[in-house]
């Protein structure tokens, strides 16, 4: 390698602020502009390719993961440009790398934020381990929609559980120092609203107030920014009609000026030349300047900074400063990542990928994000000495791709362990077990196989149905407005349950499906959501009760699509729903009567409860919470109250059960929601075992935007609740004086 490159010189300067302004000083403008350009990786380095990074025209590319093309990419960056700058590498890591998690959505199921750090952890070591620096996760925009298809990669619909689980993604991909060889920049994404498009249709318009933006939607971007994410992508979506790739307000007033953000921005792939089409820039050069005005600091994919900078500069449409700052923000973080002083790649440096603990942390994240939604009798756990013929039907049975999810581009699916296999590996020797796919995919209209799963069925004693949708049905631009079981899979289970026999259904799924009336076939009901590499294992271990079910669902189950959006944290209408206001259209008198409806509350076909609420999960055993107290009535601000209850394991088995601790602010300035989540636990509990549970709030936890989007804390009654989910009825008051 040439010693004589300027970039070396610079590490002689200690500060890294100064060897930012020395590196600015050194630059031409097309190198600046350079800085603020992603390249899409293109299988290699074309000739075009090459000579951009050479002539210093390129920051950043994405979408490369050969070592040895990062490598001579790097390289030719160092050696070849003038000022020998780097790259920093980005790819889509979003639950994995070749080692596949659960997706976010799932993972989020597990309420678990060590085993989430873990997980982002591990896939930061395999994504290092290829050359890749930067990748474009945690995605925290929060959705409560389950038609919209990126639902799958997101949090759930709390704000508080998306912060606390969003900055643990943040840490473990990187680490406690950014320049550890296996640690990779953060993304927070997408910035901001985007979870709110329209009806779930993907890059939507969002309306969304001042209000909610900032109590419900900003607060994880918030936690994710003090967690020290590197960096923060810009959405798709136009919100309130200003896209967020051209958002002042997001951009400069909050990220900056109130949050004093010091990573850098990326836009969405091409979403600075999109504000074309949505029709809030006239041309390439309009949009670029819109993009560099908010600041966005980065353009990914599209060229229009490369194309129209200068002239914008000429014209003193814009100025130099501000792309002097976009460059900052940039170089900064390649200095923290440390690729400047450790640019290439060294794979045997690394632990193998995929290696057993990979698998086991992969594990144990499945077996955490699956919820038990129902379990009539006691269908689960199943007994190896009671069963004797085990029927397993379905598509989603033993299909190691499809149980990967939604980002899947390097998960390795000849790593998959199916459930198929993994509960022939472990009950195998002692039932009898018989496999049947009954429908090709979960999309078949067909009912060719339908006779061989229910001849299976007939023989044997238990019948465990694998269905939901394949990972293509979720994900980025893959909404669905019916969002059943699709295909013939409700058919199926019909058919199915018509035979009396001991049933349960696991559902692989990327997002909350309408299932109320599937449920209805099943004795049990367990949601695996895509489960990962290793979700034919943690399946098998739940079926069979070597561990019990902990999962909490992270966002509300509708019983149907009218009933969307649905979810915990609502506000009360001035006639707000009494016992789910439920209206049965079939018994509805002809004229309205004092005893059937009134105008004074809500009635709704759909009743106002969902299928399943926020935070539920059932367990093989059974809690009992009781006994809730304060440790005093009334706070002043700035004070802390301890709430406690005792938590019992009233069943037979050990088992984790997740204690959630919500608060309503009665009267606000502002109307506020009927609950909030502000703490949880995870909980171990033998048989019979008791614990206390204590949380503690500060009163700066209850604060909010007011009228003026001021943070405050305003005095009055608190309803405070602690149990197992949304629903809880353990209730006690305290007061801010
Ligand atoms: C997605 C982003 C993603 C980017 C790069 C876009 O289409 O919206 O979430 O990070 O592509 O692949």
């Amino acid at each position: 390698m040439n010693q004589n490159l300027p970039y070396r010189t610079l590490l002689e300067v200690d500060n890294v602020e100064n060897r930012i302004e020395d590196l600015i000083q050194q630059m031409t403008l097309t190198e600046k502009i350079g800085q603020m350009s992603q390249f899409s990786g293109r299988n290699g380095i074309p000739h075009d390719l090459r000579e951009s990074i050479q002539q210093g025209k390129v920051g950043s590319i994405l979408n490369e993961v050969n070592t040895d093309v990062l490598n001579e990419i790097q390289r030719i960056a160092v050696e070849e440009s003038r000022l020998g700058i780097p790259l920093i590498v980005g790819r889509d890591v979003i639950h994995g790398f070749q080692t596949m998690f659960p997706i976010p959505l799932g993972q989020a199921a597990s309420w678990n934020p060590e085993i989430i750090e873990e997980g982002a952890r591990i896939s930061a070591t395999e994504a290092a381990s290829v050359g890749i620096n930067w990748t474009f996760a945690p995605m925290v925009d929060i959705s409560r929609d389950p038609r919209w298809g990126r639902i799958a990669e997101c949090l759930g619909e709390d704000p508080y559980l998306a912060s606390i689980l969003g900055s643990a993604m943040v840490k473990g991909f990187q680490g406690d120092d950014l320049s550890h060889p296996n640690s990779i920049a953060a993304c927070a994404k997408h910035f901001a609203g985007y979870g709110y498009s329209e009806a779930g249709r993907d890059y939507a318009y969002v309306n969304i107030s001042e209000n909610e933006l900032r109590n419900i939607v900003l607060p994880p971007f918030k936690a994710c920014a003090d967690a020290g994410v590197a960096t923060f992508m810009s959405a798709f979506c136009d919100i309130n009609g200003i896209p967020a790739t051209g958002n002042e307000l997001l951009m400069k007033q909050i990220l900056r000026k109130e949050w004093d953000y010091k990573g850098f921005v990326v836009s969405d792939w091409d979403s600075v030349i999109e504000l074309i089409k949505h029709g809030f820039a006239e041309n390439s050069k309009e949009a670029a300047f819109e993009a560099i005005q908010a600041g966005i600091d980065m353009e990914m994919a599209s060229r229009s900074y490369q194309e129209n900078s200068e002239k914008l500069l000429e014209e003193g449409r814009i100025n130099i400063e501000q792309i002097n700052t976009c460059v900052r923000n940039i170089l900064r973080i390649k200095f923290e990542l440390g690729l400047f002083e450790n640019t290439y790649t060294n794979t045997a440096y690394f632990p193998e990928k995929g290696n057993a603990s990979y698998l086991q942390s992969a594990k144990q994240a499945a077996i955490e994000s699956c919820v038990l939604l129902k379990n009539d009798y006691n269908t689960l756990p199943l007994k190896k000495d009671k069963v004797q013929n085990l029927a397993i039907i379905g598509p989603m049975a033993d299909d190691g791709y499809e149980q990967m999810g939604t980002w899947t581009f390097d998960g390795k699916e000849e790593w998959c362990k199916t459930p198929l296999q993994s509960i022939y590996e472990m009950a195998g020797n002692d039932i009898n077990i018989r496999y049947a796919r009954g429908l090709e995919t979960t999309r078949s209209k067909n009912r060719d196989g339908f006779e061989e799963a229910l001849s299976i069925a007939r023989e044997s004693d238990t019948v465990v149905m694998f269905m939901g949708e394949e990972a293509i049905l979720s994900g980025e631009a893959h909404c669905r407005a019916d969002i059943d079981l699709p295909g013939f899979q409700n058919e199926l289970l019909e058919e199915i349950s018509k035979l009396g026999k001991s049933t349960i259904l696991v559902v692989m799924a990327g997002r909350p499906l309408t299932l109320d009336k599937t449920q209805h076939y099943v004795n049990s009901l367990m949601y695996a959501w895509h489960p990962g590499t290793m979700g034919g294992p943690a399946i098998a271990d739940l079926l069979f009760g070597e561990v019990a079910p902990s999962g909490k669902l992270p966002v509300s189950f509708p019983k149907m699509v009218g009933q969307i959006p649905i979810y915990y944290n609502h506000r009360n209408s001035g006639r707000p729903v009494i016992n789910g206001s439920f209206m049965h259209i079939d018994n509805i008198p002809k004229r309205p009567t004092q005893t059937s409806l009134g105008n004074t509350s809500f009635h709704f076909d759909a009743g106002f409860d969902p299928l399943y609420p926020f935070g539920f999960g059932l367990s093989y055993t059974s809690f009992y919470y009781h006994s809730i107290e304060l440790s005093t009535e009334s706070i002043s601000l700035g004070d802390f109250i301890e709430i406690s209850a005792e938590l019992t394991n009233t069943g037979s088995v050990e088992a984790v059960e997740v204690a959630q601790l919500y608060i309503r602010d009665l009267v606000g300035s502002v109307t506020r929601p009927v609950r909030e989540l502000k703490g949880f636990q995870r909980v171990h509990l033998y048989p019979g075992e008791t614990k206390t549970i204590i949380f503690r709030l500060h009163t700066d936890d209850l604060s909010f935007f007011d009228r003026k989007m001021k943070y405050v804390t305003e005095p009055g009654q608190f309803d405070v609740w602690i149990g197992g989910d949304s629903r809880a009825n353990l209730k006690t008051s305290f007061y801010i004086i």
